[in-house]
C-alpha cells in the first residue's frame, strides 16, 4: 500500500479485527487489510438513512446534481493511479487494465451527469378537448446494487451514476474480494460534495443475507445486479414479493466468428483482447471461437503464436498482460473444464499449463466440437476453444444455441453478410470487426437468460426513473 498517495481512499480499512472481512491479493495471497462486516441490522439502518437522504436529493435540480457528479468524475480521474493500484492489488488485473477501468468507470459518471439533465417527459395530443396530457420522469427512490469482483469500479459507477443523476439514493454491496475499490469511489463521491447517506457501501461475507434484505426491503424500489444467471434468478424470485424493478446483467457465452473473407490479422488482434482481457473473466469475453474452414489453419496458427506471447504474472509488474484468476475456485473450474475438453478429444494448440498459485496459462484448444461442455459453459477464464465451420446457416444455429444472449463478435468484410449476421445473432450486443465494444455511450445488456435492462447510454437512466402521467381535466 506504500505507493497509494491519497490515503483517504483507504479509509475503509479496519484495524480492529472483530467483525471484519480480510482482503487479500490474488497474485500472492498476501493480506491487504480488513473491511467491516456489516450485520443485518446495520444493512437495514443504512437503507433507512438512504431513504431519508433521497427525499432531499430528489428535490435538487438535475443541474445541481450534475455539478456534484462532474466533480466526482474529476476526482476519479485525478486519483486514477491510486485507484488503479488498489484495484490491481485486490483484483489482480494488470495495472494498464486497471487504469483503463478507472477511466471507463469514471466515464459513466461524466455521461450520466449530463443525461440527468435530459430526463424529459412528454406532452401528448389529447383525445378530449377539455384535457391536457403530459408525463414527467421521477426517481424510483432507493436503488440497491450487488456488484461483481471482475470490474470493481465500473460496475458500481455504471449503476450508481444514473441512479444519483435521476435523483435516487444508492446502496451497493460489492463483491467481498474487491471491497476497497468500492469504498474508495464512495469516498471520492463524498469529497465531491455528495450529501451523506446518498451513496453507501455495505459489506458482508454473508451475501445471501444482504440479497435477502435488499430484495425484501419495502424501502428499496430497485435492484440492479451484475453476476451469474443463477444468482440473478434467485434475486428476481426474492424481489417478486415486493414487486421491485430489477436490472439484471447476467452470464454470457459469447461466440467469436471468423468468416472466410475476414481480415485474419485483425481477427487475431480482436480475439486476443476479447478473450484475454481481465484473464478471460468478463461476461462479454469471447467464450467460443467459430472459424471458417478456409481460414481455420491460418487463424489458429497466428492466434496460437499471439497467445504464446502473452506474459502472465503479478499485475503490478510492467510487462504483464494476464494477471491471476480471482481465487482457487476459479482456477479449479478452469482446470476441470480443460481436463473434460481434453478427455472429449480437444487438443492444446497453445498454453495449457497450470502456472501455480492462481495463475493459468492462456490456452488455445483445437479439435473442439460445438457439443463439448467447454463450449456450452461460461468459461470465465483464459481458455479459447476453436471450432471449424463451413456453412453460414449452420453457424448461426450453433452461435444461437445457448441460453445466453449477451455479447457476440464476428469478422467479415462483406457488407451484405455483416447486416445479415448482425441481425441473425440472438444477442444484446454485436461487435463487427471489433473485439471490445463497451463504452458509456452505448446500451450494454443482454437478451434471453443474460439479463433484463440496459446500462450506460441514454437508456441507462430510465432504469432509475418512473414515468408519471398527469392529466389536466376540465380545461
Ligand atoms: C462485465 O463483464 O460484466 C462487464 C464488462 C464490460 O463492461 O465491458
Amino acid at each position: 500500500m506504500k505507493q497509494i498517495k491519497n490515503h483517504t481512499l483507504l479509509s475503509a480499512l479496519c484495524d480492529n479485527l472483530d467483525n471484519t472481512i480480510a482482503v487479500t491479493n490474488p497474485a500472492d495471497q498476501t493480506l491487504i487489510g480488513h473491511v467491516q462486516a456489516h450485520s443485518r441490522e446495520e444493512v437495514e439502518a443504512t437503507i433507512l438513512r438512504a431513504r431519508d437522504a433521497q427525499k432531499a436529493w430528489a428535490k435538487t435540480t438535475a443541474k445541481q446534481r450534475a455539478a456534484i457528479l462532474m466533480r466526482w468524475y474529476e476526482l476519479l480521474m485525478e486519483n486514477q493511479e491510486d485507484l488503479a493500484r488498489i484495484m490491481t492489488l485486490e483484483q489482480g488485473k494488470p495495472l494498464a487494465e486497471s487504469r483503463g477501468e478507472v477511466a471507463y468507470g469514471a466515464s459513466f459518471v461524466q455521461w450520466f451527469a449530463e443525461e440527468g439533465k435530459r430526463a424529459y417527459g412528454e406532452t401528448i395530443p389529447t383525445p378530449l378537448a377539455d384535457r391536457r396530457i403530459m408525463t414527467i420522469k421521477q426517481p424510483v427512490g432507493v436503488a440497491a446494487a450487488i456488484t461483481p469482483w471482475n470490474f470493481p469500479i465500473a460496475m458500481i459507477t455504471r449503476k450508481a451514476a444514473p441512479a444519483l443523476a435521476a435523483g435516487c439514493s444508492f446502496v451497493a454491496k460489492p463483491a467481498i474480494q474487491t471491497p476497497l475499490s468500492a469504498y474508495a469511489v464512495v469516498e471520492l463521491a463524498r469529497q465531491a460534495g455528495l450529501p451523506d447517506d446518498l451513496l453507501a457501501v455495505v459489506t458482508s461475507e454473508d451475501a445471501p443475507m444482504i440479497g435477502d434484505v435488499f430484495c425484501n426491503s419495502t424501502h428499496i424500489q430497485k435492484i440492479s445486479f451484475t453476476g451469474s444467471t443463477n444468482v440473478g434468478r434467485i434475486l428476481m424470485k426474492q424481489s417478486a414479493e415486493s414487486v421491485k424493478r430489477v436490472s439484471m446483467e447476467l452470464g454470457g457465452n459469447a461466440p467469436f466468428i471468423v468468416f472466410d473473407d475476414a481480415d485474419i490479422d485483425l481477427a487475431v488482434k480482436g480475439a486476443i483482447t476479447s478473450k484475454f482481457r481481465n484473464a478471460g473473466q468478463t461476461c462479454v469475453c469471447a467464450n467460443r471461437f467459430y472459424v471458417h474452414d478456409a481460414v481455420y489453419e491460418e487463424f489458429v496458427h497466428k492466434f496460437s503464436l499471439a497467445v504464446d506471447e502473452l506474459t502472465v504474472g503479478n499485475g503490478l509488474d510492467d510487462d504483464v498482460v494476464i494477471g491471476p484468476l480471482i481465487d482457487d475456485n476459479a482456477k479449479l473450474k478452469i482446470k476441470s473444464l480443460l481436463d473434460q475438453a481434453l478427455q472429449q478429444g480437444a487438443t492444446v494448440s497453445a498454453g495449457g499449463d497450470d502456472l501455480g498459485g492462481q495463475f493459468f496459462e492462456p490456452t488455445v484448444l483445437t479439435h473442439v466440437s460445438h457439443s463439448m461442455d467447454i463450449v456450452q459453459a461460461e468459461i470465465f477464464g483464459p481458455i479459447a476453444p476453436v471450432i471449424r465451420f463451413s456453412d453460414d446457416e449452420e453457424l448461426i444455429e450453433m452461435a444461437n444455441d445457448t441460453i445466453y444472449g449477451l455479447a457476440s463478435y464476428f469478422y467479415s468484410k462483406d457488407i451484405n453478410r455483416i447486416f445479415k449476421i448482425a441481425e441473425a445473432l440472438d444477442y444484446g450486443m454485436v461487435g463487427v470487426n471489433e473485439g471490445v465494444i463497451s463504452t458509456e455511450v452505448a446500451p450494454f445488456g443482454g437478451v434471453k437468460q443474460s439479463g433484463i435492462g440496459r446500462e450506460g447510454a441514454r437508456q441507462g437512466i430510465d432504469e432509475y426513473l418512473n414515468t408519471k402521467y398527469i392529466c389536466l381535466g376540465s380545461m
